[in-house]
């Protein structure tokens, strides 16, 4: 259906004109430099354009598209969900079936010690939650000089201040005054390109956490709060970590008592073959970052899962000091909720079965 009967080159006139576009050189594109395709359809694995031309869409929109184009299950959910109550609210106490619905699915696909989901509307804000509570818990807990938070060199967080900052891509920091002081970044696991003449995955890893403990003695153990992580980095390259990293940086976070944020913006809801890549990674975290693949884009949703640790003290420092002062208008957007409930139960049906039937029949790696 169209919104108009504009054809492609006064489409490309407005957008030239009038979008501010994001990653994108501004002035080469208003020229009508840059290539400025209008995207017009999908189905499927396929996207085309307004000329027609059909491409098949590898990445899956922003690797979000988990589900494809085109499934019917959540565009219909989406439109019931719009009749009926298109949005509420979800502060002090208020709820919606959707939002609680949802986040018992979220919580139980996770697994582990995970107690609670705090919805957003993108992986940057999710991660500005956690980064928040981070400094919360550690207020709460008596530790207010314990505030640091460690990224590894090209991992990738989201571009607000703060995440932008944990963000390990001087693209993201030139001109902007980032990174942030309080933010710090150690080795990206990257075996191909860091690793030494004759060093193996495993003892690559170890050199990983050897370094990442340098850091956080030189920095003071009393001043590291948290530590973050895509179980597999994405945009930095999409390098799976090697072998034994993940538990090499496990043990030193357990020895200085530093949380672990696993940001699984790109990991989570099946991409790796495994429903998170903490599991596929035997990781522990406090904090998971979920965004992308929880509505496979249908509508914008991400969540801050909270696991135990952090929960308990979350509530322990309302019982002191009241209400907790979080929250966006759309934390638990309605419209959103549902759209991520119905991509959730088609995932459930349709992926994570046949997916974890055919790692049982191949072997699984890592
Ligand atoms: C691992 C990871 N975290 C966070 C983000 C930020 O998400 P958003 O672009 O929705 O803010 C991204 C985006 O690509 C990501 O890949």
């Amino acid at each position: 259906m169209r919104l108009s009967n504009l054809g492609t080159e006064q489409l490309r006139e407005k957008d030239r004109s009038f979008v501010f576009h994001p990653s994108t050189h501004l002035a080469k594109h208003s020229r009508g430099e840059t290539p400025n395709r209008i995207m017009a359809g999908a189905e499927g694995v396929y996207i085309w354009d307004t000329e027609g031309r059909r491409s098949l869409d590898g990445f899956g929109g922003l690797y979000c598209v988990n589900m494809g184009y085109g499934c019917t299950e959540i565009a219909e959910a989406i439109a019931r969900q719009a009749h009926e109550l298109p949005f509420a609210h979800v502060y002090a106490s208020q709820g919606t079936e959707p939002v609680a619905l949802l986040a018992e699915a979220v919580v139980e696909y996770f697994g582990q010690n995970m107690r609670r989901v705090y919805f957003g509307l993108s992986g940057s804000d999710a991660n500005e939650t956690n980064i928040k509570l981070v400094w919360y818990y550690n207020n709460i807990l008596g530790r207010p000089e314990k505030k640091k938070i460690i990224s590894r060199n090209r991992g990738y967080h989201g571009s607000g201040l703060v995440t932008g900052s944990l963000t390990g891509l001087p693209f993201f920091h030139n001109f902007f005054d980032l990174p942030l002081d309080l933010v710090r970044h150690t080795t990206t696991p990257h075996y191909y390109r860091q690793a030494r003449v004759e060093e193996s995955e495993e003892a690559f890893s170890r050199r990983c956490a050897d370094e990442l403990e340098a850091l956080i003695l030189a920095e003071g153990p009393e001043t590291v709060a948290a530590f973050i992580g895509e179980p597999v980095l994405g945009t930095g390259g999409i390098v799976p970590p090697p072998k034994g990293y993940w538990t090499s940086i496990q043990a030193v976070l357990d020895k200085y008592d530093i949380l672990l944020i696993a940001d699984e913006v790109v990991c989570g809801f099946a991409r790796t073959g495994e429903k998170f890549g903490s599991h596929l990674y035997n990781m522990r975290p406090d904090f998971v970052t979920i965004a992308k693949g929880l509505s496979s884009a249908y509508l914008p949703i991400s969540g801050s899962i909270i696991g135990d640790r952090v929960w308990s003290v979350l509530e322990q420092g309302t019982e002191k000091h009241g209400a907790l002062g979080h929250g966006w208008t759309y934390s638990g957007h309605t419209l959103c909720a549902a759209a991520a409930l119905a991509n959730i139960r088609l995932l459930k049906e349709k992926i994570f079965w046949s997916m974890s039937a055919m790692l049982d029949r191949i072997g699984k790696t890592g």
